[in-house]
């Protein structure tokens, strides 16, 4: 079997079945009822099996919000009654609206640490995710592109650190993404050396609760972490005593890490978002108790 395949598979074997429901109850707890205001982002996939269990689990149908760039996986969802769109990931969380509170984003991806995965781990230092519970969920391999950049980030991790699991060094490298303005492309021997930079990625990585979790299917095994964004909560330690570095100089780094996508880009995710908006009310109307915003 390829591994393609064998990803395919996973969806419905019983370890990521009772993964799910595990994720869940997770998120849920951290989200503490917001979930029944605010919006909740995952990816479809070709089953949509997650918002079955959501739904069981108490959130409302009409703050699921289903993404997938696989336009089969959306229209599966609006057959389902769900709500999708049909978009990457990227572009959803770069140009969703501010006004649309979002309390949960989960990102279960069929990949290890890829460029893509650093770059929608990026996008969720926009203020409207800075409240929200994350879960990232990676395949352990499938990534080459990163081969150099884990080895790197090995001298950056808490020595408690599982070197090896993939959502963790996820984390550690959506923190150095805050920590220099090139984004991914300052991921240096001279920056990651740097004993400071050392010093400083312990305190916010200690600052951090993450849930971390395992599952294997077959040759497979996918690592995940529930937490909420690194910057979450970052102001309490003080505006300046991280080292001298302070959030918004951290928030001014991270606006110029990764290129934004073209203006057309950004006009068609705004339009499918206005659309799927649109549905929404149509469909809830009064239920939805968040003010209207399109774009
Ligand atoms: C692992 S599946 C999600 C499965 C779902 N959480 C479940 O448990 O049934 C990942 C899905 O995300 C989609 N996907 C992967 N990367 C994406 C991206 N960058 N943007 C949009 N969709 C993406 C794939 O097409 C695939 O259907």
């Amino acid at each position: 079997m390829s591994m393609r395949d064998s990803a395919q598979k996973d969806y419905n074997v019983p370890q990521k079945r009772h993964w799910r429901r595990t994720i869940w109850n997770t998120i849920l707890k951290h989200t503490g009822g917001r979930e029944q205001h605010e919006c909740i982002l995952y990816l479809a996939g070709p089953h949509d099996d997650d918002r079955a269990i959501a739904i069981s689990k108490g959130v409302p149908a009409r703050n699921l919000i289903a993404i997938d760039r696989d336009a089969m996986n959306i229209t599966n969802v609006r057959r389902q009654h769900g709500i999708g769109i049909c978009d990457t990931l990227q572009n959803v969380l770069s140009w969703w609206p501010e006004h649309q509170k979002v309390c949960a984003v989960l990102l279960d991806l069929p990949s290890g640490l890829e460029y893509d995965v650093l770059k929608c781990l990026y996008v969720l230092h926009r203020d409207v995710f800075m409240d929200a519970i994350i879960m990232v969920n990676l395949m352990k391999g499938r990534d080459r592109w990163s081969n150099d950049l884990r080895a790197e980030l090995r001298y950056l991790c808490p020595s408690e650190l599982d070197e090896k699991n993939r959502a963790k060094l996820a984390i550690v490298a959506w923190l150095l993404i805050t920590l220099f303005p090139g984004g991914e492309r300052s991921f240096t021997e001279a920056h990651l050396h740097d004993q400071s930079t050392k010093s400083i990625m312990t305190k916010l990585f200690n600052h951090i609760v993450l849930n971390t979790y395992e599952y294997r299917s077959g040759q497979l095994v996918f690592n995940s972490v529930v937490c909420h964004t690194p910057l979450h909560g970052l102001d309490c330690i003080g505006r300046s005593s991280v080292d001298g570095h302070d959030s918004e100089e951290f928030r001014a780094h991270m606006c110029v890490a990764f290129d934004d996508p073209h203006d057309h880009v950004k006009s068609t995710t705004q339009r499918k978002l206005a659309a799927l908006f649109a549905v929404r009310t149509k469909r809830y109307g009064k239920l939805l108790n968040t003010t209207m915003v399109t774009t």
